[in-house]
């Protein structure tokens, strides 16, 4: 998704922007720009590609005496990738530059206003619609301009401004898109995300929703959509996160590097909430009233955090023996959920800004329901809607495909499940005891998986060619699967689709042929002859089959298997936290060997903060 930077102070602008996109890279992007005020003038410098076509545009000019600037990195809507559809856009007169992340659902009917009013517009984007906007209302007032523009705006946008007749400022605006003001010596600073900030500062603002602000090298001043200045000193946060954990370290991917530190975040994810042998949730004081009227939990969510969440239904609907349904977010927002004051919402969100989550939070929230969330980073804008919150502990998450966020999201949801369970007394202290003991296991045994990923690399040089494979398994395991099939194809880009195994023979297996890749996963022990079954009935039509599974069933799956990975057998119900790691790895060495851009797959953005 795109990715906004500004600064202005006394120091030196470029540098710092074209830091800021660098680090923010990982969002998913086409095209990057940079707009600097030099002798109040605007520059812009914008290319299509990846960011070295910028720097290498902006090789030789002499830029240095800039101190205020914005950039961006453009994940294509409105408009092919191109240098002239790169951000930033500038208005007619020149005075106005803006870079914006979101969608303006109203562009066409201000398009059609602008150009009557004499404005001719030069890309396909919906943003060039906001600088000429503001440069229609421009009359000496950057700031009454801004108001005036953003008050005809219909859809989502964060914005930064520059005007070469205010040098002195840059504007940001807020609406459902992420912004963050940065304050540092004598400079400020804005941006999507926080990890463009972390290089020059930790003292961090969240822009809210519908708030303005004009930032001055020592100044930020906030409003609301009546143009009343907030007080927002107190609303500063310290972002306490390592640099260290936003690099590569020694490895040669994100990817990688993420799916290796699952152990270790999926620890402090669950001993941080486990003390003298109870669950504590100290973010989420529910009542227990509320809890013992609950009647039904929808979950809510997109991609693999959806697929978290069907995980989630599995624990839930066993441990608590309440309904619980699992709806994408996209298809949520617009049906009509059967929801009221008796219903739980709980949303699942890594980056904490998916647009369709947040609509779906929003919606939820107006039909009465109470909201949990369950995200990645602190202070986004689904944790600030929600009635409740349970962070995962997985840091920063880089790579585009997201491993240990989601497995921390797992973990989550199993400690959700004793703990409401036991609230309403609807699991034996033995039962709980063991769970407990179970879950804090978890780290440890996902190090044993871990230790054998070079089985996994080898494997996956047998299957690197295949065009497409089949994830099959039951009730848990078909759960992971969904997991592991969006894991391939996002970063191989080797087509797959995961079927309830059960359900093949109902229809899907028609496309069953000689040679066709199938991964069975089969943890279940109470299913494992059901899979041998529909193994077999593959195998018959010229399946090769990697399985995995535990080895206590090694004798029956090295009949039948082509290639067999074993995980530790420590538990049915808690078994996805396992499985996924060989389908994660798989994934991973499959596009290695493919040549993928693995931390950045094409077309993908780690945070889709647009419908
Ligand atoms: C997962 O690997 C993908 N990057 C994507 O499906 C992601 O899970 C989805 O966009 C939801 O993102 P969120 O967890 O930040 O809301």
């Amino acid at each position: 998704m795109c990715g906004i930077i500004g600064y202005i102070g006394a120091g030196e602008a470029l540098p710092f922007l074209l830091k800021g996109l660098e680090k923010m890279e990982y969002r998913g992007y086409d095209s990057s720009g940079v707009a600097v005020v030099s002798e109040n003038k605007i520059k812009v410098y914008k290319k299509c590609g990846r960011l070295k076509e910028l720097e290498n545009a902006l090789k030789n000019e002499e830029l240095l005496e800039c101190s205020a600037g914005i950039g961006h990195t453009r994940w294509a809507t409105h408009g092919k990738p191109s240098d002239i559809n790169s951000h930033p856009h500038t208005s007619k007169s020149g005075k106005i530059s803006v870079v914006h992340n979101g969608i303006i659902e109203n562009y066409i009917s201000l398009k059609n206003f602008l150009t009557q009013e004499g404005y001719k517009f030069i890309s396909d984007t919906d943003t060039e619609v906001i600088a000429q906007l503001i440069d229609f209302y421009y009359n000496g007032d950057l700031l009454d301009s801004v108001q005036k523009a953003v008050s005809r705006l219909e859809g989502s946008y964060a914005l930064g401004i520059l005007c070469s007749d205010e040098p002195d400022k840059i504007i940001a605006v807020k609406k459902d898109s992420p912004l963050i003001i940065g304050t540092g010596e004598n400079e400020n600073y804005i941006a999507s995300d926080v990890m463009a900030l972390l290089l020059r500062t930790r003292k961090i603002y969240r822009l809210q929703e519908n708030n303005i602000a004009v930032i001055k090298k020592d100044s930020i001043t906030v409003y609301n959509p009546a143009k009343k200045v907030l007080n927002s000193e107190n609303d500063f946060e310290f972002v306490n996160w390592d640099i260290e954990s936003t690099n590569k370290g020694n490895y040669e991917h994100f990817m990688m590097k993420e799916i290796m530190e699952q152990p270790t975040v999926i620890s402090k994810t669950v001993s941080s909430r486990i003390k003298n042998g109870e669950i504590y949730f100290d973010d989420f004081d529910i009542a227990d009233e509320y809890l013992k009227n609950l009647s039904k939990i929808y979950i809510v969510a997109c991609g693999s955090a959806a697929n978290a969440g069907v995980v989630g239904k599995y624990i839930m609907e066993k441990l608590i023996k309440i309904p619980v349904e699992v709806e994408l977010a996209s298809e949520f927002r617009y049906k009509t959920p059967l929801i009221d004051e008796s219903t739980l919402l709980i949303v699942i969100s890594q980056s904490g800004e998916t647009a369709d989550s947040l609509a779906a939070l929003r919606e939820a929230k107006r039909l009465g329901a109470k909201v949990l969330s369950i995200v990645n980073v602190k202070g986004s804008s689904i944790a600030n809607e929600s009635d409740y919150v349970i962070y995962t502990s997985a840091g920063p998450e880089i790579a585009v495909a997201t491993t240990k966020a989601y497995s921390c999201q797992l973990c989550i949801l199993y400690l959700l499940s004793l703990f409401i369970a036991n609230k309403l007394n609807r699991i034996s202290s033995d039962k709980l005891y063991e769970c407990i003991n179970k879950i804090s296991s978890i780290s440890d045994k996902i190090e044993e998986v871990l230790s054998k990923k070079d089985e996994i690399m080898e494997i996956a040089k047998k299957y690197k060619d295949t065009e497409y494979a089949f994830f099959i398994g039951r009730n848990l395991d078909y759960a992971v699967c969904m997991e592991g099939s969006l894991k391939l194809k996002e970063v191989s880009y080797i087509h797959s689709e995961a079927y309830a195994a059960g359900e093949l023979k109902h229809g899907p297996i028609s496309l069953i042929e000689n040679g066709t890749l199938v991964l069975a996963l089969l943890t279940q022990d109470k299913l494992f002859d059901k899979m041998i079954s529909n193994l077999r009935e593959v195998k018959a039509r010229g399946a090769k089959i990697f399985a995995i599974t535990t080895d206590i069933h090694k004798d029956k799956i090295s009949q039948i298997a082509e290639s067999v990975f074993y995980i530790p057998d420590f538990s049915n119900e808690f078994s996805p936290s396992l499985s996924v790691i060989p389908f994660q790895i798989f994934s991973y060495y499959s596009a290695l060997l493919r040549n993928c851009d693995i931390d950045k797959p094409r077309n993908l953005a780690k945070s889709v903060t647009v419908e």
